[in-house]
């Protein structure tokens, strides 16, 4: 009997050698570790275009900086004046030239600036993606932000809710390349599937908030159906709002859109816009620092753990918010300690506003 345990327990142990040494090897995580001490930290933040939706970002930076006992220099926030894919490649450049600790992007092109994500990362930068998600198979190490084809679907549900009959749907975006833009918009579109809603080719104003505008306007123009506006990017809702204001179809063209910045929760108490999609930019912002601090300094595998990323993806999540629920978002925001410019105090949302259910 204890020479068959004696057989078996070789027998287990020579199993185990050989499936260790068929296992694929471990894949060094990418960059090299560094030692934290190496050098004094520094984080740079890299935004698409100068708006209220970047800045709310730029607040999360800011507020992970303090938190976490770095100072200004160390932690750089950068965007360009719009979509400008070219000074995003510029502005890599320079700070890998630096020798950064880590930088996190949101790329316009994800295929254009993916070379340089690789030039960085190959420079032991820790190199990770917020709000606009990198190409598949890209060497950021997460991505933080929205699930956008997700999202796009709870616009086209809100859509869908809102237009219950049907009709023509103007969409307007900012980008035809940025990876956000496009899933919101292949969401959208897979919602409103099977509905008797039209949807019209997206127009590209390639961040530009005036182009957003003047677009809005020639879309409600030579549509004078038009049921629904789709606002993709944070100013796309508040160009569709102020044309459909001009056009005297306020309330009438129902608007759906994206984030919560002023002017988009102002536009919801007046009844121009009627639900909108919140993103948490400022949560992207903060763990986007979080996440290079702690990758500096206990490596890139345990900084995924601990900030729960799942498959390279740190999910942010939404909040749907329509004049309905608008109070309870407020104080939401409050209870996180989250800043607003703007607030409820002094409005009511009308009886009859419009509550959106998740089917
Ligand atoms: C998008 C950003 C964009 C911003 C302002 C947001 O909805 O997530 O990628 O830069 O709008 O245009």
């Amino acid at each position: 009997m204890k020479r068959y345990w004696m057989i078996m327990l070789s027998l287990l142990v020579l199993a185990g050698l050989v499936v260790a040494a068929c296992a694929p090897p471990t894949p060094a995580p990418a960059p090299a570790e560094k030692p934290a001490e190496a050098k004094p930290l520094k984080i740079v933040v890299i935004g698409k275009s100068v708006h209220p939706y970047w800045s709310n970002v730029e607040k999360g930076v800011r507020a992970a900086a303090k938190d976490l006992g770095l100072s200004d220099d160390q932690v750089i926030f950068w965007v360009p004046q719009k979509e400008d894919v070219a000074a995003q490649i510029q502005t890599m450049e320079t700070y890998i030239a630096q020798g950064v600790t880590g930088i996190a992007i949101a790329p316009s092109d994800p295929n254009a600036l993916e070379a340089t994500m690789k030039k960085a990362a190959e420079a032991g930068i820790f190199v990770t993606t917020l709000d606009t998600p990198p190409v598949e198979g890209s060497v950021s190490l997460v991505y933080i932000g929205t699930d956008n084809y997700s999202a796009g679907v709870i616009a086209g549900e809100a859509m869908k809710q809102l237009l219950p009959e049907g009709g023509k749907v103007g969409i307007g975006r900012g980008s035809d390349t940025a990876l956000n833009a496009l899933q919101r918009t292949d969401g959208f579109l897979k919602a409103i599937e099977g509905t008797n809603i039209i949807a019209l080719e997206p127009v590209n104003d390639k961040e530009d908030a005036a182009t957003a505008l003047q677009l809005a306007n020639s879309v409600i123009s030579a549509n004078p159906d038009l049921a629904g506006a789709f606002g993709v990017y944070a100013y796309n809702g508040p160009a569709w709002a102020t044309a459909v204001k001009e056009a005297g179809k306020a309330g009438e063209i129902k608007i759906v859109c994206f984030d919560a910045t002023t002017d988009i929760i102002n536009f919801i108490k007046e009844g121009v816009i009627h639900a909108t999609v919140a993103q948490r930019e400022f949560d992207m912002g903060y763990k986007s620092v979080q996440i290079i601090k702690l990758m500096a300094e206990k490596g890139v595998e345990a900084a995924l753990a601990e900030m729960g990323a799942k498959n390279g993806v740190i999910d942010t999540g939404v909040d749907v918010i329509t004049a309905a629920n608008l109070k309870d978002y407020e104080a939401q925001l409050d209870a996180k300690g989250i800043p607003h410019e703007w607030t409820t105090e002094g409005w009511e949302p009308p009886e009859n506003a419009f509550e959106f259910k998740m089917e």
